[in-house]
């Protein structure tokens, strides 16, 4: 997005970003979980947030519902509204991030260019995670009876029924909570997390 100030500069912090990650024991980031609604975003972030913690990790879970009672509250569901949804919590994430955390995104982000955007906020510490479930299993699990009211046409724009999902191309883990149980998908989640931000202490 362009920038619309003028007269504005950047500071530069004392505190290195090496020197963050040495206190914490691990690199900042995003794992920007993405998929369906009911596809298990929440549940997941919220585990794998538990476990880093008890762990003594700096890591903080970022939620669609939450979000949208604050920094998204004056947006809706339009496809515009989303993009800058996404938009606000890429910047954010990408802030935390850059502050040493290790952020869990739990947004359905349906759309391809808005998971780019976010990206490109956060740059090489970024890393989506796909957490995949088809339609029919979410939908069959529905555990906000939000698919109930889709169906019944109460919910215009929902993702997988009469909004769009655009299916991650690359992303770095994919979670088949379809085939795997919580504690299985998040033995991999947390693998994956020890490989890819843990540095030796
Ligand atoms: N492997 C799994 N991982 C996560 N959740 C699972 C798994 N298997 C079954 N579930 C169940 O699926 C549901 C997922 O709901 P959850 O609220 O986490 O979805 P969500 O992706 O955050 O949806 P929304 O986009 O609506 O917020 C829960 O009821 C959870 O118990
Ligand atoms: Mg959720």
């Amino acid at each position: 997005m362009s920038i619309k100030s003028t007269n504005i500069s950047t500071i530069e912090h004392r505190v290195e970003k090496d020197a963050r990650w040495r206190a914490n024991g691990h690199r900042g980031g995003v794992l920007w979980f993405t998929g369906l609604s009911g596809a298990g975003k929440t549940t997941l972030a919220l585990e794998l947030e538990q476990a880093l913690f008890v762990k003594g990790w700096q890591a903080y879970v970022l939620d669609g519902d939450n979000v949208r009672h604050g920094l998204s509250s004056d947006l809706a569901f339009s496809p515009a509204d989303r993009t800058e949804n996404i938009r606000r919590i890429g910047e954010v994430a990408g802030l935390f991030a850059d502050a040493g955390f290790l952020v869990l995104t739990a947004f359905i982000s349906p759309y391809r260019a808005d998971r780019d955007m976010a990206r490109n906020a956060a740059t090489d510490a970024f890393h989506e995670v796909y957490i995949e479930a088809d339609v029919e299993t979410c939908e069959e699990r529905d555990p906000k009876g939000l698919y109930v009211k889709a169906r019944r046409g109460e919910i215009p724009e929902f993702t997988g029924i009469s909004a769009p999902y655009e299916v991650p191309e690359n992303p770095e883990l994919v979670i088949d909570t379809a085939a795997l149980d919580v504690p299985q998908s998040l033995a991999k989640l947390l693998g994956y997390v020890e490989s890819n931000f843990a540095i030796d202490g």
